[in-house]
């Protein structure tokens, strides 16, 4: 994946420059309506410093994740503000309770789906109790495809909508919102899962 996104990377944003009705801008606002400023906001796969990760770090301390160096590059240049570390995001490791939000755009898609459930399970265990946790997911059912893909080796991998839901609610997340929807890619229509989810809270 990650000499996949360094070689591809103007093309990558060429081609996401054409997507329309993407409900990014409005999911990233659901999610940071519900932050006080300051938190501590981690994004998965964070690509090249996208206007999501320019709102995150505006508000929020936030560390971007990825594992191409040259989408790394970029984003530090564009969002000075934020701490970016080069990582597998199925390795990387945060202290637990010690992260307020974790989000995740279009990327999971790319993690092979027998390691969503140990992957959410982390993202439960970094959050502190109400933390939140937003991800847009594939949700075709595709256990492997490696091919080329915007002229660069790529991989895909995804569960169903249902089994997502399950994975997510196994981990212990609440679904505050899950929703599928539909964008207009520069290929066709693509579907993907958006869902915003907490870690419960302790009561009293
Ligand atoms: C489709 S792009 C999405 C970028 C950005 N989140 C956005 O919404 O525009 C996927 C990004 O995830 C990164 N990525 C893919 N697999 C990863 C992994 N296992 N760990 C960390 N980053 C990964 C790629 O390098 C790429 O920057």
């Amino acid at each position: 994946m990650a000499a996949g996104y360094d070689a591809m990377i103007d093309t990558w944003e060429s081609w996401s420059c054409l997507i329309t009705d993407d409900p990014r801008d409005e999911w990233c606002a659901a999610l940071t309506g519900r932050l006080a400023p300051g938190a501590r906001v981690i994004e998965l796969g964070c690509g090249g410093g996208t206007a999501e990760t320019i709102q995150l770090a505006r508000w929020f301390r936030l560390t971007g994740v990825d594992l191409s160096d040259a989408q790394l590059r970029r984003a530090r240049r564009r969002v000075p503000g934020a701490v970016f570390i080069r990582e597998d995001l199925t390795e990387v490791v945060f202290d637990a309770g010690s992260i307020d939000a974790v989000a995740a755009f279009y990327v999971l898609n790319h993690v092979p789906r027998d390691l969503l459930p140990g992957l959410f399970g982390c993202v439960h265990d970094w959050l502190a109790p109400g933390g939140l946790f937003l991800t847009a997911l594939g949700v075709s059912d595709t256990p492997a495809w490696t091919g080329e893909w915007l002229g660069a080796p790529t991989f895909f991998s995804s569960y169903p909508a249902g089994r997502n839901r399950e994975l997510l609610r196994g981990a212990g997340f609440e679904l505050l919102r899950d929703e599928l929807v539909t964008i207009q890619e520069p290929e066709g229509p693509a579907e993907f899962q958006w869902v915003l989810a907490s870690k419960a809270a302790p009561c009293g």
